[in-house]
């Protein structure tokens, strides 16, 4: 095991960082929501918006992040009050540490029924709906098998940051990581050489400048902070295990490009076999688990692209939700002085248990609402419109004031590498990405409102 002078472990190579930030940035983000929003959002049009903001507005604070994790090598809260003591900064890093939280409370029930829909599409029952599927694993609206498979699915995730950031993380994703890449490039060829594919395409990727509203490029930039793991502390614990040597402008690109890559692709394996068998492409958030089993179905060796698909599925979700947890167990580990096994199985046992509600929303709790919203969605609600977009906006602030947008460079750019941030990153840093952000946050939360309460706000 390799460790720095305070003991701490560092990834082993430049790869395996590469590897575990590109696990925690691809996940369900990508290849649930990406395709739907794009979809529906405009196709080209919304693309490009969205890289714009995945470039400008991402980018730069993954970079800031990563860079605050290795210099301090710390956990988000222990990081803020070694840059800042005895100032209330440190309360960012306690903000990200509860998303952590409350993301991977929810995160793992979806990621739960990921897992049950591998063994749906073995069984069969995308076809027949059969016995099979009641007794093993019901349906997402059941009360008790969602919850197994959550409970399943927080097992791996525990498992997996027990065994620590070298033997646990980097070990998990140098294997997962390649399978999702050659399970993803299977289901796009698959999809796009079916009879009626070009359809898909067509639609995937059609601009339509009409459907370019406000409310799409505030998606796309809000999509840009939660695909990318930001606003948080996960990249900023992940960095917080680099050494000195690796430079963060060049690694945190390759971050960037490989989930840009996955939430593409991941289009390209979708709408074609969508079209293909005559589906409806604008079921939203029901296209992955209402839509595509029922394409599995109808599709020639169905049951076999099926178990492809969810097991791609699965796998993003775990490498996600290990850096989930990997932030909320650091800190326990850091500044509570626990060991990463009872850290990690106690916290691991919370996060179920609090991730519980968010499971039986579909069920016996389904007339809880907040502002319309089931209580999954709530929780999501919470933390993708509040929370990850506050933590970046203070993280951005405190990187560009605070700490000074010059130090923040000039660590970042340590380390040999062909791609250093200057004057443009401070200039992104202390007035753009921040005004982004913030006009993002207000925005989508007077929609919410706006549309819950019909208060019928202009503009909206
Ligand atoms: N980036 C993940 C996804 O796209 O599914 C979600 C996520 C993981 C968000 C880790 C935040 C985080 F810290």
């Amino acid at each position: 095991m390799d460790l720095n002078e305070q003991n701490r472990e560092q990834w082993v190579s430049r790869v395996g960082f590469i590897l575990a930030a590109a696990g925690s940035a691809i996940g369900l983000g990508n290849i649930w929501r990406f395709p739907y929003i794009t979809g529906t959002g405009g196709g080209a049009v919304f693309l490009i918006v969205y890289l714009l903001a995945i470039f400008f507005i991402g980018y730069p604070i993954m970079v800031t992040e990563m860079t605050i994790g290795r210099k301090t090598q710390r956990n988000p809260i222990g990081a803020f009050k070694a840059l800042a003591p005895n100032s209330p900064w440190w309360l960012v890093g306690a903000l990200g540490v509860l998303s952590g939280f409350v993301i991977l409370s929810y995160y793992s029930v979806v990621g739960g029924w990921s897992l049950a829909y591998i063994f749906k599409a073995i069984g069969g029952s995308f076809v027949t709906g059969t016995a099979f599927d009641e007794l093993f694993i019901g349906q997402i609206s059941a009360t008790w098998g969602p919850i197994i498979w959550h409970f399943v699915f927080m097992a791996i995730t525990i498992g997996i940051i027990s065994a620590g950031v070298v033997k646990g993380i980097q070990k998990s994703v140098q294997i997962l990581m390649p399978i999702l890449f050659i399970l993803l490039f299977v289901l796009v060829v698959r999809s796009l050489t079916l009879p009626g594919a070009s359809k898909g395409v067509a639609f995937y990727l059609r601009p339509d400048f009409s459907l370019l509203t406000w409310r799409s490029v505030l998606n796309a930039v809000a999509q840009s902070f939660f695909t990318l793991s930001l606003g948080m502390g996960a990249m900023l614990t992940y960095g917080s295990y680099l050494s000195q040597k690796e430079n963060i402008p060049d690694s945190a690109l390759s971050v960037v490009g490989l989930d840009t890559l996955v939430a593409v692709l991941a289009g390209f394996a979708i709408f074609p076999a969508v079209f293909a068998f005559g589906f409806d492409p604008g079921a939203g958030a029901g296209l992955t688990f209402i839509t595509l089993p029922a394409v599995f179905a109808e599709m020639p060796l169905g049951a076999f692209f099926g178990f492809l698909f969810f097991l791609l599925l699965s796998i993003a979700a775990v490498t996600s939700a290990i850096s989930l947890l990997e932030v909320v167990v650091a800190y326990a580990v850091d500044e509570l002085k626990m060991t990463r096994v009872s850290a990690s199985i106690i916290i691991g046992l919370i996060v179920f248990v609090v991730g519980i509600p968010s499971s039986l929303g579909y069920s016996v709790l389904s007339d809880i609402t907040f502002l319309g919203m089931d209580l999954l969605d709530t929780y999501d609600w919470i933390s993708n419109c509040v929370f990850l977009p506050l933590g970046g906006l203070l993280t951005c602030i405190f990187a560009g004031y605070v700490w000074g947008s010059r130090n923040t460079a000039e660590e970042a750019n340590k380390g040999e590498g062909s791609f250093k941030v200057g004057d443009f990153y401070s200039i992104l840093l202390k007035v753009i990405v921040p005004i982004a952000i913030f006009i993002v946050m207000i925005f989508g939360i007077l929609e919410t409102l706006n549309a819950h309460f019909e208060w019928g706000l202009p503009f909206f």
